[in-house]
């Protein structure tokens, strides 16, 4: 009988030429499609997946589980890498991993394939979650080891095997998409002295050419997750893709940095996450003003943790369940509105209120409203300055 794998295949070249790949090795390739939202024609990969040899094609729609299961959970952590990452791509790849290893058990399947290099964060993240949900499963990774050089070595591969697929032409940027953002690298990226052409951008408008008119957003959150759009109820996907296309008309979201990867080198990289960016901001914007001061203080080293955790692949860990656990008790609070102000490049919150909200305005007041026992204060010091008090 023959070896059985399933590839995460995402219709690019390859992928396209790891399924000729295995064949030649002796394995029956059953070829998953995730579909996070990026918007391809899933038609047109399904039948270049056929055409590439695989004996099987199946596509999964995963955009409802990746919001509830992964976006949402890092919205309430307030998740993000090295300050300008909000981990579009490494929140996508436990879920396409965990996918692949449902669907390893189902066609009883010893292994699993996947396109990544051996340079990046994704085959970790890919690895380590199939490893902790299916020990038993077998990994291969064709890119680490394949002897083809270049993309013109592997389109010469397929040509000579009369592959038969059309291959759009060479891409400027390496491109990773989904409904929580896009990751762009490689080309021109890769001095980070460059600065970004604007062609590299894939979703959103350049600040400068954004309208010259601010344009206000509220958004709900209803226990840490965001509900409603200026007062309209939306479905989750729907309530991202609007928020998406309206910060990218602004020009909000873009990131660039060079970044800390998980195999020790850095890499140039940029990215566009206008939805992530502004229910981000404001989301950290209605716990100011919800949660209490120690809460608040120790929730923002739980979030750095929480971002590393899921930039590291260690989505499927014992401490991911135990830092919701912490999360989960906080956001039960983070209920309420928040007014965003948009202008080219720029999203800033202008407004806040809720029905938890700690502020009393009676004790910041400067007027004659005021409540505050300012004579407490000459104690309150003279306490606090106590350690540091010396004997004349
Ligand atoms: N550096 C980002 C990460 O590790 C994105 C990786 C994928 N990017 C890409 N352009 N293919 O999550």
């Amino acid at each position: 009988m023959k070896k059985k794998v399933v590839l995460a295949y995402s219709g690019g070249l390859d992928t396209s030429c790891i399924v000729h790949w295995l064949r030649e090795r002796d394995y029956e390739v059953i070829c998953f499609m995730a579909d996070l939202g990026q918007q391809e024609d899933m038609k047109v990969l399904k039948r270049r997946a056929f055409q590439a040899g695989a004996s099987k094609v199946f596509i999964g729609d995963l955009k409802n589980e990746f919001i509830h299961e992964f976006i949402y959970p890092a919205i309430r952590a307030g998740a993000v890498y090295e300050d300008r990452y909000l981990l579009a791509t490494a929140l996508g790849r436990p879920l396409i991993a965990k996918s692949l290893v449902e669907l390893a058990r189902k066609e009883k399947a010893g292994f699993v394939a996947h396109g990544c290099t051996g340079k990046g964060n994704d085959q970790v993240r890919i690895e380590l979650t199939v490893n902790i949900l299916a020990p038993e499963l077998k990994i291969i990774a064709p890119v680490r080891d394949w002897e083809f050089r270049s993309r013109d070595e592997e389109i010469e591969y397929l040509r000579k095997n009369k592959i038969p697929i059309e291959i759009t032409k060479k891409k400027p940027y390496s491109l990773d998409k989904n409904l929580w953002g896009v990751s762009i690298e490689c080309g021109v990226l890769e001095d980070p002295y460059t600065e970004p052409p604007e062609s590299a951008f894939q979703i959103s408008r350049a600040p400068e050419k954004a309208p010259d008119r601010p344009e206000y957003v509220e958004i709900d959150f209803k226990e840490g997750i965001p509900v409603r759009l200026n007062g309209k109820q939306f479905k989750p996907q729907g309530l991202i893709e609007r928020l998406n296309e309206i910060g990218g008309r602004h020009g909000v979201g873009r990131s660039d940095m060079v970044e800390n990867r998980l195999v020790g080198i850095k890499s140039r990289e940029i990215y566009e996450a206008p939805a992530g960016w502004m229910v981000h901001i404001a989301h950290r914007e209605l716990e100011a003003l919800v949660l209490d001061r120690q809460t608040s203080d120790f929730k923002r080293g739980i979030a750095v943790e929480y971002g590393k955790l899921i930039y590291n692949g260690l989505w499927y860990s014992p401490l991911k369940g135990a830092l919701d656990a912490f999360i989960n008790t906080t956001q039960q609070r983070v209920t309420g509105k928040v007014r965003l102000k948009l202008f080219k490049g720029k999203c800033a919150c202008v407004g806040r209120k809720s029905l938890n909200s700690l502020y009393r305005k009676e004790l910041a007041t400067y007027t004659e409203e005021d409540e505050f026992d300012q004579k407490m204060a000459e104690g309150f010091i003279r306490i606090t300055g106590m350690p540091y008090l010396r004997k004349e």
